[in-house]
């Protein structure tokens, strides 16, 4: 028998030892780790919670059911209120469609699409077709086959969303007024 203190049951010693430093070193690394990752899990986007899974599966099925969706004024009058496919759109505009429209849209080797006058119709439609087929004569490529039915959308969505913002010191007018 030891001279630490100790109890006795039953004849069975209760020792008082020290917890050995591996035991005590795996206590506070879980206590550390917890803390850690239940800042990382609710306060960051690192991980994917339920929720966020959640959200982002509504949003693929948005997405989808908006692509079975013919294309239509309506459909696309809509779209250009989507602040997600106009933002999306923009990222186009402003990586393709920049080198003849200027980022502003305002024109360049390709006619100003922020002003009244159009050459081809300023029906959300028309726009749709422009970009899809383009008018390889005039110096308009068809940009449908490389940008896929999504961007096609969501650029023109943008385009949309920049009629008839009169950016100053445009290209001048081509084409009908629109009404
Ligand atoms: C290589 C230069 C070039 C690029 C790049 C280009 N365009 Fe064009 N775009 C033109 C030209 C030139 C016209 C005028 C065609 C004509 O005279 O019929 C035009 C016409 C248009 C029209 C019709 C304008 C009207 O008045 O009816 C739209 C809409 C349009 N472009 C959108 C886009 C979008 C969106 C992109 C990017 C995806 C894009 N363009 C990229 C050269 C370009």
């Amino acid at each position: 028998m030891s001279d630490k203190p100790h109890a006795v049951f039953d004849g069975i010693e209760e020792e008082d030892n020290r917890l050995p430093a591996w035991w005590l070193a795996i206590l506070f690394i879980t206590i550390v780790f917890g803390f850690g990752y239940w800042f990382v899990y609710h306060s960051t986007t690192l991980l994917e919670t339920p929720n966020r899974e959640f959200a982002r599966l509504a949003d693929e099925q948005k997405k989808k059911l908006a692509l079975q969706d013919p294309i239509s004024d309506a459909s696309l009058q809509a779209l250009a209120h989507d602040p997600h496919a106009v933002a999306e759109g923009q990222k186009v505009f402003t990586t393709i469609c920049v080198a003849c429209h200027k980022a502003d849209g305002s024109g360049n080797v390709g006619p100003n699409l922020t002003d009244r006058y159009w050459i081809h119709g300023n029906k959300p439609t028309n726009l749709y077709q422009a970009v899809m087929t383009g008018f390889q004569d005039k110096g308009m490529p068809p940009w449908g086959p490389q940008l896929g039915p999504e961007r096609t959308r969501d650029v023109t969505a943008f385009v949309i969303s920049i009629q008839n913002t009169n950016v100053p010191n445009g290209k001048a007018p081509q084409g009908d007024l629109a009404e």
